[in-house]
Protein backbone atom coordinates (compact mmCIF):
# COMPACT_ATOMS: atom_id res chain seq x y z
CA UNK A 1 0.00 0.00 0.00
CA UNK A 2 1.55 3.29 -0.87
CA UNK A 3 2.64 5.42 2.42
CA UNK A 4 0.63 8.74 2.62
CA UNK A 5 2.15 11.87 2.14
CA UNK A 6 2.91 13.88 5.38
CA UNK A 7 3.05 17.50 3.35
CA UNK A 8 0.12 19.69 4.00
CA UNK A 9 -0.32 22.94 1.19
CA UNK A 10 0.76 22.92 -2.39
CA UNK A 11 3.02 20.46 -3.20
CA UNK A 12 5.54 20.46 -6.14
CA UNK A 13 6.23 17.58 -8.41
CA UNK A 14 9.53 17.53 -9.86
CA UNK A 15 10.69 15.43 -12.86
CA UNK A 16 15.06 14.70 -13.18
CA UNK A 17 14.20 14.23 -16.84
CA UNK A 18 18.06 13.28 -18.24
CA UNK A 19 17.81 10.12 -15.44
CA UNK A 20 14.43 8.75 -16.32
CA UNK A 21 14.90 4.97 -18.47
CA UNK A 22 11.39 4.95 -19.75
CA UNK A 23 10.22 2.39 -17.24
CA UNK A 24 7.10 3.44 -17.96
CA UNK A 25 5.58 3.09 -14.77
CA UNK A 26 4.78 6.10 -13.63
CA UNK A 27 2.57 6.50 -17.03
CA UNK A 28 0.27 3.49 -16.00
CA UNK A 29 0.19 4.22 -12.22
CA UNK A 30 -0.82 8.03 -12.74
CA UNK A 31 -2.04 8.44 -16.18
CA UNK A 32 -3.18 11.90 -15.36
CA UNK A 33 0.14 13.68 -14.33
CA UNK A 34 1.97 11.37 -16.66
CA UNK A 35 2.73 9.92 -20.09
CA UNK A 36 5.14 8.62 -22.65
CA UNK A 37 6.77 10.60 -24.78
CA UNK A 38 8.59 9.73 -28.59
CA UNK A 39 11.72 9.73 -27.47
CA UNK A 40 11.09 7.04 -24.89
CA UNK A 41 10.98 9.09 -21.56
CA UNK A 42 8.52 9.98 -19.69
CA UNK A 43 6.81 13.84 -19.67
CA UNK A 44 5.14 15.38 -16.68
CA UNK A 45 2.08 16.61 -17.99
CA UNK A 46 1.66 20.46 -17.79
CA UNK A 47 5.59 20.74 -15.74
CA UNK A 48 7.45 23.19 -16.89
CA UNK A 49 11.29 23.34 -17.31
CA UNK A 50 13.04 24.88 -14.91
CA UNK A 51 16.73 24.23 -14.97
CA UNK A 52 17.70 20.71 -15.84
CA UNK A 53 14.30 19.50 -14.26
CA UNK A 54 10.94 19.62 -14.85
CA UNK A 55 8.42 20.75 -12.52
CA UNK A 56 4.80 21.80 -11.73
CA UNK A 57 3.21 22.63 -8.80
CA UNK A 58 -0.63 21.27 -7.47
CA UNK A 59 -3.22 21.38 -5.23
CA UNK A 60 -2.81 17.73 -4.41
CA UNK A 61 -1.29 14.91 -4.51
CA UNK A 62 -3.35 12.13 -5.70
CA UNK A 63 -1.06 9.75 -7.79
CA UNK A 64 1.82 11.22 -7.95
CA UNK A 65 3.36 9.30 -5.25
CA UNK A 66 2.46 6.27 -6.22
CA UNK A 67 4.47 7.19 -9.48
CA UNK A 68 7.47 8.41 -7.38
CA UNK A 69 6.96 5.35 -5.77
CA UNK A 70 6.93 3.12 -8.53
CA UNK A 71 10.01 4.83 -10.57
CA UNK A 72 12.85 2.63 -10.45
CA UNK A 73 15.62 5.14 -10.66
CA UNK A 74 14.06 7.51 -8.16
CA UNK A 75 13.76 10.84 -11.07
CA UNK A 76 10.32 11.66 -10.09
CA UNK A 77 10.71 14.07 -6.36
CA UNK A 78 7.95 15.31 -4.60
CA UNK A 79 8.07 18.19 -2.22
CA UNK A 80 6.16 20.84 -0.33
CA UNK A 81 5.91 23.72 -2.65
FE1 LIG B 1 10.94 7.42 -16.30
FE2 LIG B 1 10.66 6.61 -13.82
FE3 LIG B 1 8.54 7.13 -15.28
S1 LIG B 1 12.15 5.86 -15.29
S2 LIG B 1 9.17 6.57 -17.33
S3 LIG B 1 10.08 8.59 -14.65
S4 LIG B 1 8.74 5.49 -13.83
Amino acid sequence: MAKKSKIVGKIKIIHDRDGCIGCGACAVLCEKYWRMADDGKADLIGGKKAGKHYERIVEKMECNQEAADGCPVAVIHIKKA
